[in-house]
């Protein structure tokens, strides 16, 4: 008996292990364009998305595309989409090791005409935390199947990680809305940037006091240069606006302005993306800047390297951002961590 049970015991704890180890592989280090596995060892999924610090847990929201990515029939323009599932969101003290906390705004499948119907279109979801009234603050881009709706969608929830209630959809200042972030500035104020009149300009709106509308204050700016992919932060007191072209789907030239004042005048300042196809932002797009907690002068760069005829499989390019003298560049790391910013 006691001869077996010494055999047995380690051959049980073997299987027994195995799943475990499989399920505990350890991310260590950012890899821009691999797949990357959430804490189950599963692809993450949360593609044109954002992150929210809010007490010693990072959580980021993104684009759950599930499923087969379709041209419609109707298409005149490449507008490859896979049907809305709904904003999904992970959570992580680390930036690297992501647990998925589920599918915080779902796809509401019963009604046709809903804003969230899996016909329609989802996209560029940010949450911000609002300390006033305690909610969670959710903007995204909502859109018809052929992408003429052009509006902004807010959700609401008492917890970062969902669910979230649905408020509605509306163009924002009686204007056209499509790639849009979301910022909160150190004074509690939050603004929405939104790509707008057919993608040529950018708005910079200020958001009522609940962050649930816009206040009717905004300004128009980088008029008719057609940018879109709006990343916002701050660093010195300045705001800085990283953003993309517009080419659907497809690369092109990043481009970061900077500004004395938010809703002030914002100057380009050029690509700050250096290294090998730094020209085509390494093959993706901005979707976030995420300050790092703890460490001066520390931000982490998001783009999204899209799979037009794949976009479920659409992967992610973090980068660190590097501040020398004031210049910001964003150099290709094919492999890096934190331990960067300490160097
Ligand atoms: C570029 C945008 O940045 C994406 O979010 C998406 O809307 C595609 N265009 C659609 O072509």
């Amino acid at each position: 008996m006691v001869y077996i049970a010494k055999f047995l015991l380690p051959v049980v704890m073997f299987m027994g292990l195995l799943p475990i180890q499989a399920q505990a592989q350890k991310n260590t280090s950012f890899m821009p364009g691999e797949v990357w596995k959430d804490t189950d060892g599963n692809p993450i999924n949360a593609h044109g998305g954002g992150v929210l610090y809010h007490e010693g847990t990072y959580y980021w929201y993104g684009e759950y595309k599930k499923g087969k990515t379709i041209l419609p029939e109707w298409a005149t323009w490449e507008c490859y989409r896979t049907d809305v599932t709904g904003v999904g969101c992970y959570s992580s003290r680390d930036l690297l090791n992501w647990k998925f906390e589920g599918i915080v705004l779902p796809a509401v499948k019963d009604d046709p005409n809903h804003d969230l119907h899996p016909s329609k279109v989802l996209e560029r979801p940010k949450v911000i935390y609002n300390k006033k009234t305690g909610k969670f603050v959710m903007w995204a881009h909502v859109e018809s199947a052929d992408y003429s709706k052009a509006c902004a969608g807010v959700a609401v929830s008492d917890s970062p990680a969902g669910p979230f209630t649905y408020l509605g959809s509306f163009r924002p200042n009686d204007v056209m809305s499509r790639d849009q972030t979301v910022f909160v500035d150190d004074d509690g104020r939050a603004y929405q940037f939104y790509s707008s009149e057919n993608n040529e300009t950018m708005y910079i709106s200020l958001l009522t006091d609940d962050y649930l509308k816009p206040s009717g204050r905004f300004t128009r700016n980088f008029i008719k240069e057609s940018r879109e992919a709006p990343a916002v932060f701050k660093y010195n007191g300045k705001y800085y606006m990283l953003s993309s072209g517009c080419t659907g789907w497809d690369p092109n030239i990043a481009e970061i302005a900077v500004a004395d004042s938010i809703m002030g005048t914002w100057k380009t300042i050029g690509n700050p993306c250096t290294g090998p196809d730094a020209d085509k932002t390494f093959y993706a797009q901005s979707t976030y800047m995420q300050p790092i907690i703890g460490k001066k002068d520390a931000y982490i760069a998001m783009f999204d390297r899209w799979k037009k005829k794949d976009l479920e499989d659409s992967r992610y390019v973090w980068l660190p951002v590097l501040i020398k003298n004031g210049a910001i560049t964003i150099p290709w790391h094919e492999k890096w961590n934190l331990e960067i910013f300490d160097k």
